[in-house]
């Protein structure tokens, strides 16, 4: 019944919103105009939005929200930093404000805008705006990406453990292969670990093991805020020797001891009774997180201990447009992977052995779920 109601609204909806006559109509009664134009609205930001984002790339590439930290400056000057002619720095100027990245400061002068502020500083979002460069190229045929899943992508060879979804040999991959989205993972990770450090209390544990735990960033920051924990990290070979060398560089050598190897062909490190996943699992299909998950399930069956995964969900509210839009064309290109619900996620880790699993809160869903799970010892 109540999906026949469902039905029926729904087919009534499309009849209505198709139609230019009943729009024209509903953008002229006043209370419905604004309603309208706030549709029209987002329709035009879909529309336009990869104009936007090159706006953005222009202003990240020629430095423009580090120089403006410093304050106001003409227009002209700007102009001639950036090495642009006069009519096409007004362009690129006229455009950043109307985005909300630069504002007008009075007397021909142009200023941070308060989307541009948070940029300053902010290494992590201008490497993504950088790294997106990439990820246009992927997409400027969308549908030969959707159509040819498997065709070679710029992404493919960048996350070089991607490339296909069976063994190829990942171990074999040498620092210079891996370099480049070690470097990018680790400038977006501080944002990642306060959101886990805050939804979660790592201090009722013994060791922690990170599982593909990148350059050590991540545990970097779980051991300034737990100094008593004993801290793992497991990650391929080559990636296991830059976080060798990035913890000598901040004195963390003595607090984590990295292993290299893989997931689905080695054993983990044992002794952790909390193993962390972060940003891992979505690179993958199923077959493979299953796969993974049963690893770090044997890893803590002795002795039991849980499991804490963090990525951004599919389907978060509120951030729906990230997992499922911006994550899913993105891991396509990429390779096999998926962003996935807390739901689906799970199921996984049931149908690997977890139990008691359930969802942490984070203050900011958009860029991180967290998902808790236990192993019953023996
Ligand atoms: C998206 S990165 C996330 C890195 C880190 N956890 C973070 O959030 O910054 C995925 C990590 O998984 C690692 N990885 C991929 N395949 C692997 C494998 N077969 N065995 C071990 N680690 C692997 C990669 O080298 C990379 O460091």
């Amino acid at each position: 019944m109540a999906a026949a109601l469902a039905a029926t609204w729904s087919a009534i909806r499309d009849r209505l919103l198709t139609s230019a006559a009943f729009r024209r109509r509903v953008s002229m009664i006043p209370g419905l105009r604004a309603i309208s134009r706030r549709q029209s609205r987002r329709l035009f930001d879909l529309v336009a939005g990869f104009s936007y984002s090159q706006v953005l790339l222009a202003c990240v590439r020629l430095g423009l929200f580090d120089k403006l930290a410093a304050g106001p400056q003409p227009v002209e000057e700007i102009a001639r930093e950036a090495a642009l002619p006069a009519e096409s720095a007004d362009i690129l100027l006229r455009a950043a404000i109307s985005l909300d990245l630069l504002e007008w400061r009075g007397k021909g002068q142009v200023g941070l805008g308060m989307l541009g502020a948070v940029m300053v500083d902010n290494p992590a979002l201008g490497a993504l705006v950088r790294h997106h460069q990439a990820v246009y190229e992927d997409l400027v045929d969308p549908l030969l990406t959707l159509r040819e899943p498997d065709r070679p992508t710029r992404l493919r060879n960048y996350w070089a453990y991607a490339r296909d979804g069976r063994h190829f040999g990942e171990k074999r991959l040498d620092t210079t292969e891996v370099r480049d989205y070690s470097e990018l993972m680790s400038a977006s990770q501080p944002l990642v670990a306060e959101q886990v450090l805050q939804a979660y209390d790592f201090s009722r544990h013994r060791c922690v093991l990170d599982v593909g735990g990148g350059q050590g960033t991540f545990l970097s920051h779980v051991a300034r805020a737990h100094p008593a924990l004993q801290l793992k990290l497991f990650d391929l070979p080559a990636v296991a020797e830059l976080a060798r060398g990035r913890l000598a560089e901040a004195g963390l050598a003595h607090r984590i001891e990295c292993t290299g190897g893989s997931f689905f062909e080695d054993p983990l490190p044992a002794g952790a009774d909390l193993i962390t996943l972060v940003r891992v699992a979505y690179d993958h299909p199923d077959e493979r997180v299953l796969r993974i998950l049963c690893a770090i399930r044997e890893a803590l069956r002795e002795r039991g201990g849980h499991l804490l995964l963090a990525e951004p969900l599919s389907g978060t509210p509120g951030a729906q447009a990230m997992g499922d839009a911006y994550f899913g064309l993105y891991l396509l290109a990429m390779g096999k992977g998926r962003a996935r619900s807390a739901a689906r996620l799970t199921e996984l880790m049931t149908q690997a052995g977890f139990i008691d699993i359930r969802a942490l809160p984070t203050t900011l869903p958009l860029q991180t779920g967290v998902l808790l799970a236990r192993v019953a010892p023996g």
